[in-house]
């Protein structure tokens, strides 16, 4: 069988076994273990070379598995539960004895997720347990977008990539918990604000970096080998030689060669945007003649957001 297949049972054979898939889904591709195999679990820290004191998010595919393992939705998130699921939402909820401490890092809370993806969520149906699954990317690296971007780093370390095509959402689920008995956003990404909002009224937005609660939220992350530049205007666009840069833009005009350039929208889309933006990040990985990236931030609404964040993480220095 190749690395990259469509084989559900083969996926559901391996995660059984203990051994690691990377999955579909529709933010991004996750390195799949069984989440209650402690094992499974050390295989993924290791694989993608991840500090333990990162926690992990459980994907199952129904609000009554989460409930057979102790895993109970608190009232003021149930809303968002039943608007957006399966969908990129991860919720924060109180841990079970069930979920091992290596999932949480010792947390006393736990991230879960129903994904919406109709590959991942065949396999999810036909398992007893969670998968355990970040993002299918070396620590500290772009999130993978689509199969190949697994296999460049991991064939021959995991058993497959289970192949369910290009993500649609293109970034990270967004993170909500509770705070002050309020839902708090701790990480943004592939449900807007403006769609949570519409659902449950304001809430706080919680993304620091130094808080302990969300170790993931590292101030250096989701960076290509390149230097990162970001831009909001024409008058700062222009600045640039072209000579080793390649420009990824939003509205703005750069007038460069078609090889150094990539547009994320033509239809200034957000979404469009976010679904093209980690493969534009590693475009020119391979690429030693362009060592700078200039990139536009998107206006900050909708999944602007999003994508500005993690473009001020790939750009931080440390
Ligand atoms: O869209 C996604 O969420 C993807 C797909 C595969 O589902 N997964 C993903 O996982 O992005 P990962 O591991 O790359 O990011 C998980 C982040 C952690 O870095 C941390 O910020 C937060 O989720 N997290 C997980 N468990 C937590 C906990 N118990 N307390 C606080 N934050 C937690
Ligand atoms: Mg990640």
């Amino acid at each position: 069988m190749s690395f990259i297949s469509k084989d559900i049972a083969f996926a559901e054979k391996a995660l059984t076994a203990g051994e690691l898939v990377a999955i579909p889904t529709e933010t991004v591709y996750g390195m799949a273990g069984n989440g209650f195999n402690e094992n499974a679990v050390k295989q993924i820290f290791k694989v993608k070379n991840r500090p333990f004191y990162d926690p992990l998010i459980l994907h199952t595919n129904s609000i009554e598995k989460l409930e057979s393992w102790g895993l109970k939705i608190p009232e003021v998130l149930q809303p968002l539960a039943k608007a957006f699921w399966p969908g990129p939402l991860t919720l924060l909820i109180k841990k079970s004895a069930q979920v091992p401490e290596i999932i949480t890092s010792g947390l006393d809370r736990v991230a879960v997720r129903i994904p919406s993806h109709a590959t991942t969520l065949d396999l999810l149906s036909r398992l007893s347990f969670p998968l355990a699954a970040p993002s299918a990317n070396p620590f500290g690296y772009v999130s993978p977008t689509t199969p190949e971007h697994v296999a460049v780093h991991f064939e021959g370390k995991i058993a497959m990539v289970l192949d369910g095509g290009p993500c649609n959402v293109g970034i990270e689920s967004t993170i909500v918990g509770i705070e002050n008995d309020k839902p708090t956003v701790y990480r943004l990404g592939g449900l807007s604000i403006e769609r949570i909002e519409s659902v449950v009224g304001s809430v706080q937005v919680n993304t620091s970096s130094s808080k302990p609660s969300a170790p993931g939220m590292l101030s250096k992350h989701y960076s290509p080998n390149k230097e990162i530049v970001t831009v909001e205007t024409q008058a700062e666009l222009q600045k640039f030689e072209t000579r080793k840069t390649a420009f990824i833009l939003f509205d703005l005009k750069k007038n460069v060669p078609p090889a150094k350039l990539i547009q994320l929208s033509l239809k200034s889309d957000h979404d469009e945007a976010a679904q093209k933006f980690y493969d534009a990040l590693r475009h020119w990985d391979n690429d030693e003649s362009i060592t700078r990236l200039v990139i536009e931030r998107l206006p900050d609404f909708g999944l602007g957001r999003a994508i500005n964040d993690r473009l001020l993480r790939a750009a931080a220095k440390d």
